[in-house]
Formats: structure tokens, sequence, C-alpha cells
């Protein structure tokens, strides 16, 4: 029964639109009417540039890491993990804003700080040079989720093979109109580095 409250809660945190907050109380802009209309964090530094989009990145990667650890004293992983799904489902199909949300990269990688920080910053090294070389961000993203899962294999870590490959799955799924732009390329190349 605990389990379901703290899924719920997780949920709840995890459809926070961020990205919808900053753009509409400090920008009177709703991202989802520009640029790739994603309610998520790299369509908020495109349409509102750096100090808005780090803002909605952010928060998006701590409601993860917060609705995580919410049972902290759970004494297992793999349930903290499980529970942060549920922010991730949150965040792209969220409550709080008619279930159109994010492509779950930010607060997955927000539930994968609140357990494993150490693999956090490999896939933050992971991200940046996938970028610097790519210069997509949405290719980036899809590659650092695989590598999450290659390094979740190595380290033998059953749960979170288990969840990361069904986040990175997810993930994938989420960035289906990225793939085919990658493919034809139109997709846009951040030009910041
Ligand atoms: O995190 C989402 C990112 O990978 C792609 O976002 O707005 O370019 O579709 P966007």
């Amino acid at each position: 029964m605990d389990y379901i409250i703290y899924g719920l809660i997780a949920y709840i945190i995890g459809s926070i639109p961020f990205g919808l907050i900053v753009g509409k109380i400090g920008y009177q802009t709703d991202i989802r009417e520009h640029g790739s209309g994603n309610l998520g964090g790299t369509n908020t530094f495109r349409v509102l540039g750096i100090k808005a989009g780090l803002i909605v990145t952010i928060a998006d990667i701590l409601k993860g890491t917060f609705a995580t650890l919410i049972p902290f004293f759970m004494n297992s992983e793999v349930m903290l993990l499980i529970i942060g799904v549920f922010a991730v489902l949150g965040h792209t199909y969220p409550l709080f804003a008619k279930f159109k949300g994010g492509k779950a990269v930010a607060t997955s990688s927000g539930v994968i700080l609140a357990v494993q920080p150490i693999l956090f910053l490999v896939m933050l090294t992971t991200f940046f040079i996938i970028l610097y070389v790519s210069k997509y961000v949405s290719l980036s993203s899809m590659v650092t989720g695989i590598i999450t899962v290659i390094v979740s294999i190595v380290l033998g870590n059953v749960g979170l093979i288990i969840v990361s490959t069904s986040l990175t799955a997810f993930v994938i799924y989420r960035h289906r109109a990225n793939i085919k732009r990658i493919l034809n390329k139109t997709e846009p190349k951040i030009k910041w580095m």
C-alpha cells in the first residue's frame, strides 16, 4: 500500500511542469507553442534562452531526485528506482499540463542521481561529449541512455539494469520525431558549442 502512495506522490511531483511555469510566469510565453513544442529544458533553452533553460533543466532533474528520495528510509535501491519511474511518467504525462509533457531525459537522470550519483556524473560527461561531437541534444540524450544501460550491465546491478533499460527505451520512444528529423537532416543543431 505504501508503495502505491509513494508512486502517486512521485507522479504528482513529476507532473510539475517547470517549463510551463517558468515560461508563463517569467516570460509570458507558452513554450509548447514554440520551437519543438516540447515541455522540457532543451526547448526552454531554445525558446527562452540560457537562464530559463538552466532553471528548467535543473528543476526537472531535481524533481526526479526528490521524488525518488522521499521514501529514503526504504532499504531497497530497486524500490526507490521504481518510485522514481513514476516521477518520469509524471514529467512526460503531467497531470497539470493536459498529460503532454517532456521527453523523460532530465527527470530520468534525476532518478539515477538519487541512487547512483557517480553514474549520474558519467551520464553528464557522456552527454556533453556526444553533444560536443554531434551538436544534437536529442541524439546525446538517447546515446547517454544507452551508455547508462551498458554501465549498469558492467556494474552487474540487476535492478539498475532493468530500470535503466526501461527508461532508455522510453526516452528513445519519446524521441521518435527527433529520430525522423535526424535521418532527414532537419533536426536543429545547437550553435553554442
Ligand atoms: O530532452 C529532450 C531533448 O532530448 C530533445 O528536445 O525540444 O529538441 O525535441 P527537443
